[in-house]
């Protein structure tokens, strides 16, 4: 596995003109912040040795090299979730080999349910804690050395972007919520008992994504900074059927405030 990553890691340095040290994976609904970016150069998801490739209707499925808010990145147009059926390695597979590239930042972005009443479609919420509700560990198996067997996750999520990203989005009057996310296996919606246990649990929102990245960044000393897009509610009174063609309306509405709050962190950060 280790030396998967790292032939993976080797094939794409050999090919790419810059080394970003940031790193953005863009969420269901959310690929459009890629038109922002200044694209140096675009590898195909099938054409890297060992990718995975996405599946899911919405997600383009390629690795962007290019310039976003005055700073290289990498960014992914697309991720890969466990209920299309990888496994937590492959899932994961993209954020080990950005480690190995020399990525020391990730921003990643999501679309989720919001299960806080105080929550309504369209919000920007910036994930301050995870709860991890898959099936199954990315780290279960053998430990890869680039971090420990028993990794601390206490501060997930970065508290000094998520200062500078509040600060931001308070001098543009952008209106941000605060949140705990937990990430679920899905392909399902939640039933609304669901969304009744995983509020009850302590989540703000939920989704099917996000939590395994995250987990396997801070495995590697990766910093994260997490969003997550408001798309439908899971709140008593409020739960209507949800489609995955509302969840991506919902996300587009919200994309080009969440790009420049993006755009600013990677200038200032
Ligand atoms: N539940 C799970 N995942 C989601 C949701 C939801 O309500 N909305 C967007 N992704």
């Amino acid at each position: 596995m280790y030396q998967q990553i790292q032939a993976t890691a080797a094939w794409l340095r050999e090919r790419m003109t810059s080394h970003p040290t940031t790193a953005i994976i863009l969420g269901t609904g959310l690929g459009r912040l890629s038109e922002e970016i200044a694209v140096t150069q675009s590898f195909d998801y099938k054409d890297i040795p060992a990718f995975p490739v996405s599946t899911v209707e919405g997600h383009s499925g390629r690795l962007i090299v290019g310039r976003l808010g005055e700073r290289d990145v990498l960014a992914m147009q697309g991720r890969f979730h466990y209920y299309e059926g990888y496994t937590m390695q492959q899932v994961t597979f993209p954020v080990r080999v950005m480690y190995e590239l020399g990525v020391r930042t990730l921003f990643v972005s999501n679309a989720s349910g919001g299960t806080n009443p105080g929550f309504a479609i369209g919000d920007m919420m910036i994930i301050t804690d995870h709860i991890n509700f898959f099936p199954e560990h990315p780290l279960h198996g053998p430990n890869i050395p680039t971090g420990p067997r028993f990794p601390d996750m206490h501060e997930a999520y970065d508290r000094d972007l998520i200062r500078l990203a509040d600060t931001i989005a308070a001098e543009r009057g952008i209106k941000v919520q605060h949140g705990v996310y937990l990430g679920t296996q899905g392909p399902t919606f939640e039933t609304p008992a669901e969304y009744r246990m995983f509020y009850r649990l302590g989540a703000d929102a939920v989704g099917m994504s996000t939590v395994p990245e995250v987990i396997v960044a801070r495995h590697c000393g990766i910093r994260v900074f997490g969003v997550s897009i408001i798309t439908d509610l899971g709140v008593e009174g409020k739960i209507v059927e949800v489609s995955h063609e509302e969840v991506q309306q919902a996300a587009d509405a919200v994309q080009p405030l969440m790009a420049e709050i993006m755009r600013e962190m990677l200038t200032r950060a």
